[in-house]
C-alpha cells in the first residue's frame, strides 16, 4: 500500500463549515484512488485538515480531485466552501488543486490540478475527458438570454437566486445589500417621505432626507453645487469623466458666436478654439427620447450641448448651454451672463441630462453589462484550469448576481430607475439600443479613448492622470501572463476555447457589428493582450470611476436631478426661485433617488480591492511573482494618488487602487 496525505482548506467565510461527509477521489495518470471518506462530524470554516488516502499502488502523475458530500442520517445538507486542497504522494510530489467553490449538491465535483493548461497541453486522455465534460456542464450552466432589440445580451437566468452557487453573493454581502436597501427605505418611510409627493419649498429641507449619511464631499457639493467651476470640474473628475471633449470646430447645431460669449484677457472664442482651449459635451445620445411619466405627470429630458472655456489660469469654465440639439427661437442659448435663474436652472437641465446619459451609458452599458458579457463567455467557454479562466474570474466575482438584481430592482418594471427617472420605461431600452449603434473598442481603452477626446493636456483632469496610470500598470501585468502562456501568435490561433470566448463576445456583447472594432478572433499575442487588459479595466477601474462617487455628486439632488417636470424654458428671463423648485423632482421621487445612490455607493465588507487575489487559483511561481508585482505596483500609484490629493481642494479618490473593486459588484 501507499499513502497520499491530504490536506484540505476550508475557507474562512460565513457558513462554509459543513456537517455532511465529504468525500475524496484521487486519479492519476496510472488509476485512481477509492471514494474515500474524509471527515469524522464536521470540517469547520477556516479550517485546514490533513487525511491520509491509500492506495495499493503509485497512482503515477495526479491529474484531478473528485469531491462529493452527503449528509448524515437525520442531518440535512448544507453547503461547504473549500479553497483548496494540496496532496503529498508516495514520491514525495506537491500538487495544488484549486477550488474556490461551494458544494453543495450531492453531485461528484472535479478540480483539476493548478498548473495551467490550454486545450492543447492536455495531454492525458482523463484530462481530455474532464475538461470535455466540464465545458458540456459549463455551457448549459451558463446560457445567453435576449434582452432587448440592439442590447448585449446576458445570463439567462430566472432572478438572483437561479444562478450557480458559485456566481452568487456570498451570505455577508447577502445580508449586507439587503440590510443596507432596508435600512435606506426604512428612514424615508419613518420620515413620511416614501408618499410625499409635494414639491420642495426650501432646498434645505433636502438636507434631512439623510442627514446622517452625507460624505464630506456630498456636503462640499451641497454648498458649491450653484457655482460655475463645481459644474465644469464634474465632467472631468466627477462621476462621469467620459463625454468631455476638446472642440476645434463648432457644431453647426451650435451657433456660439464670437460676440455672444466673454472670454477674459481680451481674446475671443474662435481664438480660443484654435488654440484648443474650447471643449464640448454633447448629448446628443438622449435627443428625441421619450421622457418618463411619473406619479401621473409628464417628465422632461432634454439632451443639451455645453461649451466650456479653460481659462489662463488653469480653470475650466462652462461658456455657452443650448438644450436642445437643434438650434431655434424657442432654444435659446444660455450664458453666464443671463439672469442668474436662467443660467441655473440651463446648468440643472444638463446636470439631470447627465445623470441619464452617465447611469444608462457610461454605468449600465459600458461597465455592467459589457462585464456581464465578459463574465458569461468567460464561465461558459474556458476551462477552470485554462490561464485566462484563472486570470480573468477575480474581476467577475458578483457581476452576474448584481446585474440579476438590478434587472429586477433598479430597471424592471417596478424598479426604481423605471418609476422614478426621466429617462426610466420605454426609454431606456430605445437609448441603449442607440448606444450601442456607437459603441467602439478605442473608446473601452482609456489610452484610446482620451486621445480620440484630445484630452491629453486638459489641466486638472485625474481621472485620466490616474486612470491612465493603472492601464499602463495592468497592462503589463497582463502582458506577463499572456506572454508567459503564448510563446508565438501561433499558439494563441491554435487555441480554440480562447477563439470561442472572442467569438461569443463579438456576438452576443457586440451584437456582430464589426464597426465596433472589436476583434471577432485573435491572431496575435498583442491584440490578445491588449483585450484582456480592456475586459480587467472595464470590470474594475472603469466601473469604479463611474460608481463610486454617485452619492458625493448625486447625495444633494439639486446636483444631479434624476428627472425633471417642467418643460425647459424656451425664452429667458421666465425663470424664478419658484419655478426652479417645481422643475426639480417632488420629495418622494427625491428621496428614492438619493436613497438608491446612497446603497450603489457603498462599499461591501467583502469588498476585494484591485489586485488583491485571495483566491490561489494560480500556483506556478510565474504568474504568482507577476500578482504580487502588480499590486505592489499598485500599492505605489495608491501612495502617489494620496500624496496628490493632499493638495487639492476636492480630493479625486475614485481611481486609489486601494478604492477600486476587483469586480464590478454593485
Ligand atoms: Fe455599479
Amino acid at each position: 500500500m501507499v499513502d497520499y496525505e491530504v490536506t484540505v482548506y476550508t475557507g474562512d467565510r460565513v457558513q462554509a463549515t459543513t456537517l455532511n461527509s465529504v468525500h475524496i477521489k484521487l486519479v492519476g495518470t496510472d488509476g485512481e484512488s477509492d471514494r474515500t471518506w474524509l471527515n469524522s462530524m464536521v470540517i469547520f470554516r477556516g479550517s485546514v485538515s490533513t487525511y491520509t488516502v491509500s492506495c495499493p499502488n503509485s497512482l503515477g502523475q495526479l491529474v484531478l480531485i473528485e469531491l462529493d458530500k452527503r449528509p448524515l442520517i437525520l442531518l440535512p445538507d448544507d453547503a461547504w466552501f473549500a479553497d483548496k486542497v494540496e496532496i503529498k504522494s508516495p514520491e514525495d510530489d506537491f500538487y495544488t488543486f484549486p477550488v474556490y467553490c461551494w458544494i453543495s449538491d450531492r453531485e461528484t465535483h472535479r478540480y483539476r490540478e493548478g498548473k495551467a493548461l490550454r486545450i492543447f497541453d492536455e495531454s492525458n486522455p482523463l484530462g481530455q475527458y474532464a475538461r470535455q465534460q466540464e465545458l458540456s456542464q459549463r455551457s448549459a450552466d451558463y446560457d445567453w438570454d435576449f434582452y432587448a432589440p440592439g442590447v448585449p445580451y446576458t445570463i439567462k437566468a430566472d432572478g438572483p437566486s437561479t444562478l450557480p452557487d458559485e456566481v452568487q453573493f456570498s451570505f455577508t454581502k447577502t445580508t449586507e445589500f439587503a440590510f443596507t436597501a432596508a435600512t435606506g427605505l426604512l428612514e424615508l418611510k419613518l420620515k413620511g417621505l416614501v408618499d410625499n409627493q409635494e414639491n420642495w419649498k426650501n432646498l434645505d429641507d433636502i438636507n434631512d432626507v439623510f442627514r446622517n449619511k452625507d460624505t464630506p464631499l456630498s456636503d462640499y457639493v451641497q454648498e458649491h453645487w450653484k457655482e460655475d467651476w463645481l459644474f465644469a470640474y464634474q465632467f472631468l473628475n466627477g462621476v462621469h469623466p467620459t463625454l468631455i471633449q476638446r472642440c476645434k470646430t463648432l457644431p453647426k447645431n451650435f451657433p456660439v458666436t464670437d460676440d455672444m460669449v466673454f472670454i477674459p484677457d481680451g481674446s475671443n472664442l474662435s481664438n480660443e478654439l484654435k488654440q484648443g482651449n474650447i471643449y464640448l459635451c454633447d448629448y446628443k445620445n438622449l435627443d428625441g427620447m421619450p421622457a418618463n411619466t411619473i406619479q401621473g405627470m409628464q417628465q422632461y429630458l432634454t439632451a443639451p450641448l455645453v461649451l466650456l472655456h479653460k481659462r489662463p489660469d488653469d480653470k475650466l469654465m462652462p461658456i455657452a448651454i443650448q438644450l436642445k440639439q437643434t438650434p431655434a427661437e424657442d432654444n435659446p442659448i444660455f450664458f453666464p451672463t443671463d439672469f442668474p435663474y436662467d443660467w441655473l436652472i440651463a446648468k440643472i437641465f444638463v446636470r439631470s441630462a447627465d445623470f441619464s446619459e452617465h447611469q444608462i451609458n457610461a454605468h449600465l452599458l459600458r461597465t455592467h453589462l459589457l462585464a456581464e458579457v465578459f463574465a458569461v463567455s468567460l464561465l461558459r467557454n474556458f476551462s477552470m484550469v485554462h490561464p485566462l479562466y484563472k486570470l480573468l474570474i477575480p474581476h467577475t466575482q458578483y457581476t452576474l448576481q448584481i446585474n440579476e438584481l438590478a434587472r429586477k430592482q433598479l430597471i424592471g418594471p417596478t424598479g426604481v430607475f423605471t418609476q422614478f427617472t426621466a429617462s426610466g420605461g420605454e426609454a431606456l431600452t430605445m437609448i441603449l439600443e442607440r448606444l450601442m449603434s456607437s459603441i467602439t473598442y478605442r473608446s473601452l481603452c482609456i489610452p484610446d479613448d482620451i486621445a480620440d477626446r484630445d484630452m491629453q493636456d486638459v489641466p486638472n483632469f485625474y481621472y485620466r492622470d490616474d486612470g491612465l496610470q493603472l492601464w499602463s500598470i495592468m497592462f503589463k501585468f497582463v502582458q506577463g501572463v499572456i506572454q508567459y502562456y503564448y510563446k508565438s501568435d501561433d499558439e494563441v490561433h491554435d487555441d480554440s476555447e480562447l477563439q470561442i470566448w472572442i467569438g461569443d463576445i463579438f456576438e452576443h456583447g457586440f451584437l456582430s457589428e464589426p464597426q465596433t472594432g472589436i476583434p471577432k478572433c485573435f491572431t496575435t499575442v498583442p491584440e490578445l493582450t491588449k483585450f484582456v487588459t480592456m475586459v480587467m479595466f472595464t470590470s474594475s477601474c472603469q466601473h469604479a470611476a463611474i460608481n463610486s462617487g454617485q452619492y458625493d455628486y448625486g447625495g444633494w439632488m439639486p446636483n444631479t436631478p434624476a428627472t425633471l417636470q417642467r418643460a425647459p424654458p424656451t425664452k429667458k428671463d421666465t425663470t424664478s426661485a419658484a419655478t426652479m423648485r417645481e422643475t426639480l423632482p417632488p420629495k418622494n421621487v427625491t428621496a428614492q433617488g438619493m436613497a438608491t445612490v446612497w446603497l450603489l455607493s457603498r462599499q461591501s465588507s467583502d469588498f476585494v480591492p484591485l489586485g488583491h487575489y485571495l483566491d490561489e487559483y494560480f500556483t506556478e511561481e510565474t504568474p504568482l511573482k507577476l500578482q504580487r508585482d502588480f499590486k505592489a505596483e499598485l500599492d505605489m500609484l495608491s501612495i502617489a494618488i494620496n500624496n496628490r490629493n493632499i493638495n487639492l481642494e476636492v480630493p479625486y479618490t475614485y481611481l486609489d487602487p486601494k478604492k477600486i473593486e476587483n469586480s464590478v459588484a454593485i
